[in-house]
């Protein structure tokens, strides 16, 4: 099946709910555009995808994910033109991640043209839930479940595939404060820390509650040997400007997701000639580099996130508070070109934009 030439069936909302939404004040993941896509998995074969409204599930309470958590999902973004046409951004790294993610998790791959191809006719039929104002987008989550109906603990036959889609708003509002993990782990070589697995985001929800209470937004997850290297944020990888290099962890372990923004991001420096060093990177020499005053901006990067300044960092009981943001050189101007190049405004020369 060619990726342009997939019959999607289509059904059409009979009434739109866009009217009810205040697009004034958006807030993130909150609400879910008219239609979704669904493709469902069985005996071997993906069947044909369609569009419909969107809807509750029914499903058996014995259907495997819910007790077993074979489950995957990815976060892609489709942003407006100045003349009102969406544009996706790289949503093939985000298909082949979702492949990377179902192979680890037993699962099947997920075709080009069901992701990519659906994708592309639902935003056409949603465009105009896609949000203009600065910084907004319309967030795209596409996901997969195993359905079969079991008790026991066995690699699923069927699977659901599905498309949803929310206007959204910036996911953090505001510099986020950090605290250092050392307690919890979320990752081991061998694990599934690479994987944008539902376990990697339920097993983090405990030690967030725990850094919420204590006053922080997120927590820098640690190796789990050790608890020295830096892995990545809760919900964005991590980057550190650190003397005149930007740093960021190497993802070769199996540890770490392995961002679109994050690649985005070392792309755009690495062509304007900016050192980026992609390595282990322990705290201590974060701490060190603070205590020199070689420590300029540290930021997360993710697709809900974006780039997102940290306005501090807390390990044990040093903590690293950052200058203004406005300061700060490397994140705003990624914020500006990256921001370019999602809203086009400037010329793709990467191939990075999927006009709709
Ligand atoms: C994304 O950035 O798209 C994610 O999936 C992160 C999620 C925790 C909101």
């Amino acid at each position: 099946m060619g990726v342009s030439s997939m019959d999607i069936s289509i059904n059409k909302v009979e009434k739109s709910r866009l009217s009810e939404v205040d697009f004034a004040d958006i807030q993130f993941g909150k609400i879910y555009s008219d239609h979704m896509l669904i493709a469902y998995y069985e005996n071997g074969a993906w069947l044909k995808p369609e569009i419909v409204p969107f809807h509750n599930l029914s499903l058996s309470p014995a259907t495997t994910f819910i007790h077993y958590g074979q489950a995957i999902f990815e976060g892609i973004k489709a942003y407006k033109d100045a003349d009102g046409n969406p544009l996706i951004f790289r949503p093939r790294d985000n298909w082949k991640r979702m492949n990377t993610s179902a192979h680890r998790m037993a699962m099947p791959d997920v075709p080009e043209d069901i992701f990519i191809e659906g994708m592309r006719q639902l935003i056409n039929l949603d465009r105009d839930w896609i949000p203009s104002s600065p910084d907004t987008a319309l967030y795209i989550r596409p996901f997969m479940f195993a359905t079969d109906e079991f008790i026991g603990v066995k690699p699923a036959e069927k699977f659901t595939f599905m498309i949803i889609t929310s206007p959204a708003g910036p996911y953090y509002s505001k510099p986020v404060s950090i605290y250092v993990q050392d307690k919890y782990v979320r990752a081991f070589p061998g694990g599934i820390g690479f994987t944008k697995a539902a376990g990697n985001y339920g097993m983090s929800m405990l030690p967030t509650m725990e850094i919420r209470k204590m006053g922080y937004d997120q927590i820098l997850w640690t190796d789990g040997f050790e608890h020295k290297y830096v892995q990545e944020i809760g919900t964005m990888n991590v980057f550190f400007v650190i003397g005149n290099k930007v740093i960021t962890p190497d993802i070769k372990h199996d540890t770490i997701l392995a961002g679109v923004t994050r690649d985005s991001v070392i792309t755009l420096l690495r062509d304007k000639g900016i050192i980026v060093e992609e390595r282990t990177l322990g705290i201590d020499e974060i701490e060190t580099a603070y205590h020199n005053g070689q420590l300029k901006e540290a930021f997360g990067t993710g697709t809900a996130a974006s780039i997102a300044p940290i306005a501090a960092l807390t390990y044990h009981d040093t903590k690293m508070e950052l200058p203004p943001v406005e300061t700060w050189e490397t994140a705003n101007w990624l914020k500006k070109e990256l921001g370019d190049i999602r809203y086009g405004r400037t010329k793709d020369t990467k191939g990075w934009t999927l006009a709709v």
